[in-house]
């Protein structure tokens, strides 16, 4: 077994997941401000360490994806966060992309960007303790859109990105975002989903990626959150597997979902409604980010006293997740 394939292996076996605590410094700091806590560098530390020491973490958490700020950051012991995480048996990733930036000629769709000087960053976040990694590229569903290029342009660019983490040493999650945006129906995310899929790994062939040494992060097969007609979870878990069934190869050690604004309940439900549905050749896990730590950060407010009630909070959603696998 590869060392990168080790490392994919634990990201998505023993009932475990992945949880999101990656966001960047803009969405991070417009998510305590929409909870009352103002957006310091202090404060994101002070958030990321409530998570990170949430009790018995690792008992259904098996890596944490963390932004490049947190990455060199301390905890109050002392550790930097990539140290105590490994402390507790729970593996260290970084998101490395620089964020999704409007594509040149089609203003409405977004190009991920983040490659240039990346060979030397993962070096450095190696160094740092880093296992894994993270780079998510968004499309979106909308009148004559995703456009052709949009989709090539951002597979390109994970394919590229992924390659550069294993040459590295890192495991590279690979995040294909359809956006859970607009009123358009199962049928057409499942279409666009499947479009994506297929040519992502082309992209990922073409430009020799070792499928067992990487993560899959896809959305789940869902109805545009404005959409009038709403599946229900065994529709989103039949056409979720089918679309991997038809796009993902059995190689793949795992794939581990986003939660793309679900309510925290139903992106469980949804997991675990797919569970059912064998013989499945991967692993099925969550890599949230929202649907794990949403109600924490409610929860919290930035009060101490709230602490331990935010880290229930947690722990509740990350223990019925691992049930759901
Ligand atoms: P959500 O689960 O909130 O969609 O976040 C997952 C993630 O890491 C997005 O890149």
């Amino acid at each position: 077994m590869s060392a990168l394939n080790k490392i994919a292996r634990t990201l998505v076996s023993n009932r475990r997941g992945i949880l999101a605590a990656d966001e960047s410094i803009g969405t991070m700091s417009s998510r305590l401000e929409s909870v009352g806590v103002e957006a310091t560098e202090e404060n994101r530390r002070i958030y990321r360490e409530l998570i990170v020491t949430t009790p018995r973490l690792s008992e259904s958490v098996s890596g944490v994806i963390l932004a490049d700020e947190t990455f060199h950051q301390k905890l109050s012991n002392g550790r930097t966060f990539p140290e105590y995480l490994d402390d507790l048996g729970i593996l260290a990733g970084i998101k490395v992309d620089t964020g999704a930036k409007p594509l040149a000629g089609a203003l409405e769709e977004k190009i991920t960007e983040g490659l240039d000087g990346l060979r030397e960053r993962v070096k450095e976040y190696v160094r740092l303790g880093g296992t894994f990694a993270k780079w998510r590229a968004v499309i979106t569903i909308g009148d004559n859109v995703p456009s052709a290029r949009a989709v090539r342009a951002n597979v390109h660019a994970l394919a590229r990105y992924a390659g550069l983490c294993q040459e590295g040493g890192l495991v590279p999650i690979v995040e294909p975002e359809v956006l859970m945006d607009g009123s358009h129906s199962l049928a057409k995310c499942q279409e666009v989903t499947t479009a994506v899929l297929a040519e992502l790994f082309e992209e990922l062939d073409l430009l020799q990626v070792e499928l067992d040494g990487i993560v899959l992060k896809p959305n789940m097969v869902v109805a545009g959150s404005s959409s009038p007609e709403q599946p229900t979870v065994a529709e989103v878990a039949s056409a979720t597997v089918e679309t991997l069934r038809a796009t993902v190869p059995a190689s793949v050690p795992g794939i581990a979902f986003l939660s793309g604004g679900q309510k925290p309940e139903v992106a469980t439900e949804h997991l675990g409604a797919m569970q059912h549905l064998d013989p499945l050749p991967w692993e099925l896990t969550y890599s949230f980010g929202r649907a794990l730590v949403g109600p924490a950060l409610e929860t919290w407010r930035g009060e101490e006293s709230n602490r331990a009630a935010a880290q229930k909070a947690l722990s509740d959603r990350a223990v019925a997740n691992a049930a759901a696998r």
